[in-house]
């Protein structure tokens, strides 16, 4: 069982794979306060009676007497503000009286097998009730009638813990929650580096890693999105964690809105770090007898470096994050036009790419941005999700039948949560979208966003798509949403609730799709917002691939796809063979460096076929092939990053199959220098008494890990290569 109860210490033990997660209920306070999380251990009560507690150091305690410490000085559970903790609290309720103060008391607890769902919200699942364990600790504060019950699941196979909170209001006074985390943690030191994902449209997800120093680190969104900017990800390492050694904590939050994710070194050098929904502006009336659910957390421990902390998100989001028939499934090979043509295209141009991609073994051809309304640019049309008959005369079902007919599948395009203002639905419903009455609507790309928090707008997307989706044979959906929003308000929404609406507009799309991906689970549903503006594992959840940015080049993808593999499975992780120059960057990269960036992630060219010149046709049917036959070692083989483009000029990988008798081995170059030393590439996650075959080599694991493959001197920019490595026998 991984969750103990020791009646004698009060104390909770959680054991991961691995790890141990560990708290108690203090006798005086009769709080939880946390004790451990890291290595396994097996003694709660040398946990307990060792605990950590400094006296008091102008932070006033409880007034239980000296012997109790300030709540400023002992590691929380669920931290509170304004009785003696004067560090971020996790929760921050408003009261009629004015007041803010929480005296939150353990109530009981419950210890159960499987993991429930959350209502409402995307979250981490169970197959059967033996894969999991679950606490639920209710805590109650008797004045004002709020239950907060902090839920824990722990994975049998990992090295997780899912973390939520869902409160109560069982008083009679209707409470503002105007700060919930998800999860806070204590460390008693400071000795950390700070690990998060930053980024910007076309470069989204670079790793940052620095020392914490005194005072806050936060990393946010603001935007309505989980963004380009940040992700909701936040890591401490010990200074000396490498990819491979040394321990690594990371808090990723299952939600796509505005979040915040914080590491907070206090006056005595403790650590907090904290994951949860932004409580910039966020304010929730809970009114007697309702409840407030908070997304889930996920903790992974590691004490094998960066690389560990990956293997534990890349396989539990995997198999127990993303759903539906794709979860498990290899991923079909797709060309997507929008590289291609943009919005210039017609029926025989786009049928003339589908031809020539169904000749060459592409597998789905995914029809982008331009089929509706009467779009030719980013002025119109959104919300008008019927087939331009200028473009496409015999509308959307002939050029599906039509696609499917030469042997490949059939996919579109949709930006469902937009509006232009130059469409029917805005003429009709121009109080459809998020606004502020009185108020300007900033504009981007043209477009306003649609109000999610509001019941009518939401049947009618869900009915929209759904008739497209009806009326032909289609097998993919990519997901689209291109801007942050503004005047976040809701006229359907009172106006002291008003802090409510961004929240609600997260709910509101999760119903959505909810409701899409289970009326259509046969249709691979990719997310997409700008490129990565919505990478996260709230969208995971419905998507089990995502568009991982508008940059196309080679070069620039091997640093976006390397940053966001530190989280997220390569399965996930949309990679697409383009035209060059590079219509971002300008940048020429060889054709088989953006075949081997590609092939690293949901595998497709967005390009036309018919514009490559005989020898570049040659090498994708040469590419195509060896994809498919090694397709499974690129789905479902371990990721091990090798060498980091952050702190190199050159990047690679390597995938390992998991019986680990086969294995690919990428290499990229950045630009070619002449008379440079000699390079190695050690490998990793190979059986080291096995002997493998490397092109014309047999080389024992030991060797190829140890001593490692002989780079050649690059043919020119950003040329790469790829080494197969099989077992011999
Ligand atoms: C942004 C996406 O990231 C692109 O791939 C493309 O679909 C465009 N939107 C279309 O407007």
């Amino acid at each position: 069982m991984p969750i103990h109860y020791h009646a004698q210490s009060r104390s909770f033990l959680l054991q991961g794979a691995c790890s141990t997660y560990a708290f108690f209920l203090h006798k005086r306070l009769n709080t939880p306060i946390h004790l451990h999380w890291g290595k396994r251990v097996a003694d709660a009560e040398a946990l307990v009676a060792n605990r950590v507690e400094k006296g008091h150091c102008m932070s006033p305690g409880p007034g239980f007497g000296e012997t109790t410490p300030s709540l400023d000085e002992v590691m929380l559970e669920l931290p509170t503000f304004g009785s003696g903790d004067y560090r971020s609290p996790a929760l921050d309720v408003s009261q009629p009286d004015g007041s803010r103060i929480l005296d939150l008391r353990y109530s009981s607890h419950r210890i159960f097998s499987g993991k429930p769902p959350l209502a409402g919200l995307p979250a981490t699942y169970v197959e059967s009730n033996d894969e999991a364990e679950s606490l639920e600790l209710e805590l109650l504060d008797r004045k004002i009638g709020l239950r907060v019950y902090l839920l824990y699941s722990v994975f049998h196979d990992y090295d997780v813990i899912a973390r939520s909170v869902r409160i109560e209001n069982v008083g009679a006074l209707t409470l503002g929650l105007d700060r919930v985390l998800s999860a806070s943690i204590d460390f008693p030191d400071s000795a950390y580096h700070c690990l998060h994902l930053q980024g910007s449209w076309a470069r989204e997800r670079y790793v940052r890693r620095s020392p914490l120093q005194t005072g806050i680190l936060a990393i946010e969104s603001r935007r309505g999105s989980s963004s380009h900017m940040h992700n909701p990800f936040l890591a401490l390492l010990e200074p000396t964690t490498t990819e491979t050694a040394g321990e690594a904590y990371g808090m990723s939050l299952v939600y796509s809105g505005n979040f915040i994710a914080q590491a907070e070194v206090s006056h005595i050098d403790a650590t907090r770090v904290s994951i949860g929904i932004n409580p910039f502006q966020f304010h929730w009336e809970l009114r007697p007898g309702e409840s407030f659910q908070s997304p889930e957390t996920i903790l992974a421990y590691s004490s094998c470096g960066l690389g560990g902390l990956s293997h534990q998100y890349h396989r539990l989001y995997g198999r127990r994050l993303c759903r539906g028939a794709y979860r498990d499934a290899p991923r079909p090979i797709v060309i997507n036009n929008w590289e291609a043509t943009y919005f210039d295209f017609d029926q025989p141009k786009l049928l003339s790419i589908a031809d020539k991609a169904a000749a060459a073994g592409i597998e789905l051809f995914v029809l982008d941005d331009g089929w509706f309304g009467h779009r030719d640019d980013d002025t119109s049309s959104l919300g008008d999700w019927f087939a331009d008959r200028r473009k496409l005369p015999d509308g959307i079902e002939a050029l599906a039948a039509e696609v499917c007919d030469k042997g490949i599948r059939f996919g579109l395009w949709f930006e469902p949560e937009m509006v232009s203002e130059d469409s029917d639905l805005y003429r009709k419903h121009p109080d459809w979208c998020l606004q502020v009455e009185g108020r300007r609507k900033s504009m981007f790309r043209n477009q306003l966003v649609l109000d999610l928090s509001r019941a009518e707008v939401r049947d009618y997307l869900v009915e929209t798509v759904a008739s497209v989706l009806h009326s032909a044979r289609i097998s993919y959906v990519k997901w689209d949403m291109n801007r942050n929003l503004t005047e976040v308000g809701s006229p359907s929404v009172p106006s002291h609730r008003q802090g409510e609406v961004a929240h609600r507009y997260m709910l509101g799309l999760y119903q959505i799709l909810e409701t899409l991906t289970a009326r259509f689970p046969h249709v691979l549903f990719e997310g997409c917002s700008g490129g990565g503006g919505r990478f996260d594992p709230g969208m995971l959840y419905y998507f089990p691939q995502i568009w991982t940015s508008d940059n196309t080049d080679a070069h620039r993808r091997q640093q976006i796809q390397y940053g966001t593999s530190i989280v997220y499975p390569p399965s996930s992780i949309s990679a697409h063979v383009t035209a060059c120059p590079n219509h971002l960057e300008g940048r020429s990269t060889p054709l088989a460096t953006r075949f081997h960036t590609a092939l690293s992630g949901g595998f497709g060219y967005e390009l036309d076929l018919n514009k490559l010149a005989a020898d570049e046709q040659s090498a994708v049917a040469r590419h195509l092939a060896f994809y498919k036959e090694h397709r499974d070692l690129f789905t479902y083989g371990d990721f091990h990053r090798l060498i980091s483009p952050f702190e190199n000029d050159s990047c690679a990988w390597i995938y390992v199959s998991p019986d680990r008798r086969k294995a690919a081995a990428l290499y990229f170059h950045g630009l070619k220098t002449c008379n440079m030393n000699w390079k190695r590439l050690r490998l990793r996650g190979l059986d080291a008494e096995v002997l493998y075959r490397v092109g014309n080599q047999m080389l024992r694991g030991d060797y190829l890990m140890h001593v490692g493959l002989n780079i050649s001197e690059a043919s020119g920019d950003f040329a790469s290569e790829l080494w197969l490595i099989e077992a011999s026998v």
